[in-house]
Parts: C-alpha cells; structure tokens; sequence
C-alpha cells in the first residue's frame, strides 16, 4: 500500500524585503545575493505572526477543502519554538479546530525535523489505512543584523496531510542516512538569533549529502539520473546547486551542463529565492514549488529529496508523484500569498527585528499587522492569546 502526501500547502509571512535595498544598505554588491547566494527577497514576519499562527495559516487550505475527519496525529516540526514544554501543535489544534482523539507533539533536529515527521506519519497511517495524520512544519530564520547571514534570513510554514493511496505523492521506503555531532549551526536557548559558522556548514552539509546518497545508493542501486527532480533543503538557493553538482561529481557526470541543473533542480526553487530561509519547511516548500511550477508534468515521475539538519543529521529519500496530482495542488493560493506582500524598508524591517517583547510574562498586546487567517494577540498571565482574523 502506497503511503505519502495527499495535500501540501505552504504560507509565508504578508511582509517582505527586496534584497537589492538590502544590499544597498549593506553596501554589498547585490550580485552577491543575486547570484552568490541565490537570494532575491525575503520574508519577514510581522511582530503578531510567528510558528504557531503561520503553521495553522498553512494547514488551513487543507482542512476547508477536506475538513479534519479522521486525523488522529499532529505532528509539528520547528526549531523555532515558542515554549519548553507545550507543544506548538497544540496551539494549532485548538485553532484548527482538530478532533480530541489526536496524538499532538513537537519535534526538533535544527531544519530536519519534519523528515521524520514525514516518516513517521507515513508509518502511522500504514498502520491504520483510514486514518490521516498533519504534518506541520514552522520556522523564523533569523541571524545577527548586518553578519554574512543576514541575506539568507526568512519565514514560512508548510502543512502536508498525510494518507494511504495519497494523491501527490507516494513516498518510497528506502532512505539513506547520515547522523554526526558537530556544532555547524546552532541556538542556545538564551538566544533568538543562531549562531553559525557558515563556511563549516556548507561543507558538512555537503559531506552529510554524500554519506546519506552513499547509503540511499546501497540499498537501491539508483543513480541520480533516474529521477526526474531533485529537492534539497535550502538555507540559500545556490546551496542546493551545490548540492547537485556535489552528487553528478559522485555519479562520475560532473559534465552536465548548468541548463541540465536548471531542469533537475531549478523549478523547486523559485520559492525559497524569494521567501529565504524557512529552516524546517525549506525541503518541502522546495517540493511545493516543483509541483508548482514543473512544466512538463511529473505523473509517476521519480523525485529525489535530501533533507538537512545542522548538528547535524541528514537523509536521502525518494518518491514517486501520482498520476493526476495537479488536481491536488493550491497554486492559485500559493501565488497569490507571495504576490500581495507588503515590500519593507531597510528601516521598517530593522524596527521590527530590533522590537523587545517583554518577558515578564504580563499583559502585552500586540499592534495588528497584516496576517494570514489566524495573529497573535497578545500575551498575558505568561499565555500567548491567539485570535482568527476576520
Ligand atoms: N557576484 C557574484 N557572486 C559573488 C559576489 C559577486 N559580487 N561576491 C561574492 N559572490 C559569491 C562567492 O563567490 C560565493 O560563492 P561560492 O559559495 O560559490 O564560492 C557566494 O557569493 C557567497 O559569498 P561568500 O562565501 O563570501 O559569503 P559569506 O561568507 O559572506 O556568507 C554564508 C555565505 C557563509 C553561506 C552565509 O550566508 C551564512 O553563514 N549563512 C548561514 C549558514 C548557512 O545557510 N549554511 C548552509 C549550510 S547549513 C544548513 O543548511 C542549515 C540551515 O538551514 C542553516
């Protein structure tokens, strides 16, 4: 029996930075966004948005079209949280309006986390064919201002709901893996910007990509060339280039040509080269935006996936898309999203970075910004206040 993704369904933030202001400001040459990183916009979440209202904005597609019977898991994936013990997915599953008999939790491995949540889910419906489980993924990228990570900074969610017989795509059951304990990347709770030594983390992101194709390869014997597409998590579009390129010089093909790379690779990042980085729902709104924007169709096509975590843990995965899956998908939605955010000023963006929240834990109501369906209100009694906007 095929298990998979029946439904996926991303949101980002309704504000923006256009990266060449950016630039200006910084005085960096904007070529180095641009083409350097592979980065032309950011997203920047509001002051009232954050991992709890931007998942439930996600999954809300899923549930109108479909409605929440039989989902008897929530699985939600950040690294981003906003609280030591609660889950996040609770947050959402009183706004969502979930059923009571749900399992809810919360999981966290740096931008990996929903990988397993995805197996995991996979499993779970497996066992019970008539149940569904909600995957969520939710995260604030956000460094130092004016550090070299500035530029790959962003903000996002994805849901996917996850069933037997899915309509987009059936995930394959081998996977190849690679976990190691090295300090690439990393937030100490006493802080809300990660600290990261860029240079090492690309290459052990690299270094975890061959180990985990290395392993993905034993037990399949496949080779790159027999997927269609590939998705890779994203800190920066160039890095999944990278990343590419890294996996043809394995296979001995090195000589493929950049409009090869464009077609393997280049329609699963259209998204994420104006959004940024979204940390855990990166891989998959890389997968959003293949099914998006795939010209020529992907029934029953093979589509590979490597899923990155720093700290660091990585797989290598595959699945196959459903014959039909356009019919599936929330394109007008999705675009829709990125074509009406509000373009910030360098200024306007820092006054929203550099805003203190107090954390006293007393009253504190937040201004109303732009958002998706769901805001934070406010916090009170050391309790976050989520409203649905009208
Ligand atoms: N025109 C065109 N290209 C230019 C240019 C110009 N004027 N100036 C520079 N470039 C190119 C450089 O040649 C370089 O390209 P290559 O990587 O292909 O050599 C690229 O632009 C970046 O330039 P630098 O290496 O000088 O950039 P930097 O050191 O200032 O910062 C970074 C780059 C280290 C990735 C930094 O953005 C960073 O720390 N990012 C956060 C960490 C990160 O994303 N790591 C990725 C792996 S970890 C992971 O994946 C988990 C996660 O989500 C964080």
């Amino acid at each position: 029996m095929n298990t998979g993704i029946e439904r996926i369904s991303f949101y980002t933030s309704r504000y923006a930075l256009d990266l060449k202001t950016l630039a200006e400001a910084r005085g960096v040459d904007w070529d180095k966004y641009r083409l350097g990183l592979g980065q032309e916009v950011m997203a920047v979440p509001p002051p009232d948005e954050d991992i709890v209202t931007m998942g439930a904005s996600a999954a809300k597609p899923i549930l109108d079209e479909l409605g929440c019977e039989g989902i008897d898991l929530l699985l939600f994936a950040t690294e981003s949280s906003i609280d030591q013990s609660k889950s996040a997915g609770l947050f959402v599953h009183g706004l969502l309006g979930l059923p009571s008999r749900c399992r809810v939790v919360e999981l966290k491995q740096a931008c990996y986390s929903a990988t397993l949540a995805l197996r995991m889910a996979c499993l779970s419906v497996a066992a019970n064919p008539r149940s569904k489980a909600l995957v969520i993924a939710a995260d604030v990228a956000r460094y130092e201002l004016r550090g070299p990570a500035e530029p790959t900074q962003g903000c996002g969610a994805v849901a996917m709901l996850v069933t037997a017989n899915p309509a987009i795509l059936a995930l394959d059951e081998a996977c190849g893996l690679h976990a190691q304990d090295v300090m690439d990347f990393w937030r100490p709770n006493y802080r809300d910007e990660a600290v990261v030594d860029g240079k090492a983390s690309t290459r052990i992101y690299l270094h975890s990509l061959q180990q985990a194709w290395q392993h993905y390869r034993e037990q399949t014997g496949r080779h790159l060339l027999d997927f269609s597409r590939c998705c890779y998590h994203s800190p920066f579009t160039n890095m999944a280039c990278k990343a590419h390129k890294t996996l043809l010089k394995e296979e001995g093909i090195e000589d493929k040509d950049e409009e090869h790379i464009e077609c393997q690779v280049g329609e699963s990042l259209r998204y994420n080269r104006i959004i940024g980085n979204t940390y855990s729902a990166s891989l998959y709104i890389c997968l959003a935006s293949l099914l998006d924007h795939a010209s020529d169709g992907l029934d029953n096509q093979a589509v590979s996936f490597f899923s990155y975590g720093s700290g660091c843990m990585g797989e290598f995965f595959s699945g196959r898309n459903i014959e039909g899956y356009r019919q599936a998908l929330y394109t007008a939605q999705h675009r829709d999203i990125i074509a009406h955010r509000t373009l910030l000023t360098v200024q306007q963006y820092e006054d929203i970075y550099n805003l203190t929240i107090p954390r006293d834990g007393w009253d504190y109501t937040f201004s109303q910004y732009r958002t998706g369906p769901y805001r934070l209100s406010g916090i009170s009694g050391h309790k976050r206040r989520y409203e649905a906007v009208s």
